[in-house]
């Protein structure tokens, strides 16, 4: 089976977020299944080489593509025109502006890669038997298909819908889309273009990063929108949930850490707890719990919510690490509150992956107070690196974290939950936490049983494929009966 993969971030050449590691990791475990991939790609600066440029394997009208080559052994194939993509920056500018041509930048990606993986324009005579869209990015892709008789058929995938791909109506011209795609029953969402819905409405299959997700979109609470489209394909809605890279995310082997450990050798954790507060300047204090946080600095994410419930953990003698960028002031709250606390909170504005491997193996709690959360990944790297998880039970965190609740035993807990989307909610589950760190023999064994969890890619990949070779197989049926309905007329 020849599979397409068309999305705007794939690690590690591009990420920025959740996406990236998705779509490389995705891509590497259906090869594993033997699966023929391409990932379709934006030629983004960052992508090139400190030797020189990827090859060009094709011309295009207006670019060329390049053909690069993952560290996994993935094929990718980098859909180049420098005036788009050459740049630095994936979304946005330094000051964190979208740029003003995203709907150029991923018009022209989305076009082009139907053409390419249609077969529409030959690369290497290469055409997929399904495409994989992810995300707004690539939403144009299931339209240009469902345009076109003789198309592969498609499936969608939602990341995130909150990010919706919205622009104004007269990019619909500009892109030289079929007008007939502009309406209610289509790209069109409240008067404007909206490539997710464009995916959304045009794929054959639609899925999200999580079961639990994939039932609260189709709610006016999380559905932002959508939930309408979504209800009415509720039939071709499904959740599989993310997995993650059980390589790169090893405490047994991870290069970025002080000191490698496992379930059985805990003690390594604490060698790589000294080693990261040293680094961040936090005071050296071994039975301190150290509560870490590792993402994008956004609303989503709840960053205020641990700035207003800081206090009082340093009360409680516990520190704080936070590592991310994204909305200023939130950023500027968390510098502040370090600012003020210089011993028991570290800050860190940026993005720097080998931090984050460090606030993993070196943090004893580790804080996802989401809002919503389509699925999240560092709640199951933080289980497997022994670091157990307090979060929001919203989407995929749920669904991927067993919650310790202290009136029952230990069991299988892996971790903590709370409800409400603020700051009394999350102290309760914290408090609750601390309280279980201070109990020695219990908190190793809900480290070890989060160790012992296997959130590998092996299972959701073949949900993948299962449902690559239904709408495969449905196409092929549906394309029958078209051309047996024609003869017959
Ligand atoms: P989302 O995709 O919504 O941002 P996920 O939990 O799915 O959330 O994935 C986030 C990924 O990005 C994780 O691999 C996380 O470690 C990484 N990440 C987020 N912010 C940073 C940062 N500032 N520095 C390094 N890695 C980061
Ligand atoms: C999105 C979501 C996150 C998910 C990631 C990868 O960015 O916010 O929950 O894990 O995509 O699917």
């Amino acid at each position: 089976m020849k599979v397409a993969l068309v999305a705007a971030e794939c690690a590690p050449f591009a990420k920025t977020g959740g996406l990236g590691d998705v779509v490389g990791a995705l891509a590497a475990a259906l090869v594993r299944a033997g699966v023929d991939v391409r990932v379709i790609l934006p030629c983004y600066r960052a992508i090139a080489r400190p030797d020189g440029d990827w090859p060009v394997i094709a011309a295009l009208t207006d670019g060329v593509v390049r053909e690069a080559t993952l560290p996994s052994g993935v094929t990718v194939w980098l859909l180049d025109r420098p005036d788009l993509f050459d740049r630095p920056g994936f979304y946005q500018d330094a000051e964190g502006h979208d740029f003003a041509d995203n709907a150029i930048r991923f018009g022209w990606f989305g076009k082009r890669a139907a053409e390419i993986v249609s077969g529409g324009h030959s690369v290497q005579g290469w055409k997929a038997d399904v495409v994989h869209a992810h995300d707004w990015h690539a939403g144009l892709v299931p339209l240009w298909l469902g345009f076109k008789t003789g198309s592969p058929p498609t499936v969608q995938t939602i990341h995130n819908l909150a990010f919706q791909g919205c622009f104004p109506s007269d990019t619909v011209a500009s892109l030289g889309l079929p007008p007939a795609s502009y309406q209610a029953d289509g790209a069109e969402f409240y008067g404007r273009l909206s490539f997710l819905k464009a995916g959304l409405y045009y794929s054959d299959a639609i899925t999200t990063v999580s079961e639990g997700y994939a039932e609260e979109i189709t709610t006016t609470e999380f559905g932002f929108g959508m939930e309408g489209l979504l209800q009415a394909r509720r039939e071709d809605l499904s959740g599989i949930r993310n997995g993650i890279d059980t390589q790169e995310w090893n405490p047994a082997t991870d290069r970025w850490i002080a000191q490698a450990y496992d379930r059985d050798h805990l003690n390594g954790k604490a060698v790589n707890k000294r080693v990261l507060q040293e680094a961040l300047g936090l005071c050296a204090d071994a039975a301190a719990p150290l509560c870490g946080m590792v993402s994008r600095m956004t609303w989503q994410k709840g960053t205020d919510i641990v700035i207003e419930t800081a206090e009082r953990l340093i009360g409680a003698g516990a520190q704080l690490v936070l590592l991310g960028n994204g909305e200023r002031p939130l950023e500027q709250a968390a510098v502040a509150l370090a600012a003020r606390h210089p011993a028991a909170v570290a800050v860190r504005i940026g993005f720097d992956e080998r931090l984050a491997h460090k606030i993993e193996a070196g943090a004893d709690i580790f804080l996802m107070p989401s809002r919503f959360e389509p699925c999240g990944l560092n709640q199951m790297y933080s289980q497997r690196y022994g670091t157990p998880p307090v979060a929001r039970a919203t989407g995929g965190l749920r669904d991927t974290i067993a919650a310790y609740d202290d009136t029952a035993s230990l069991g299988s807990a892996t971790g903590f939950l709370f409800y409400e989307d603020h700051a009394e909610s999350l102290w309760g589950a914290l408090e609750g936490a601390l309280a279980l760190y201070r109990r020695k023999e219990s908190w190793v064994r809900l480290q070890r049983n989060g160790m012992d969890r296997d959130f590998g890619w092996h299972e959701s990949a073949s949900r993948y494929l299962a449902l690559y070779r239904r709408v495969a197989a449905r196409k092929k049926e549906s394309g029958h009966l078209a051309e047996h309905a024609v003869r017959q007329r």
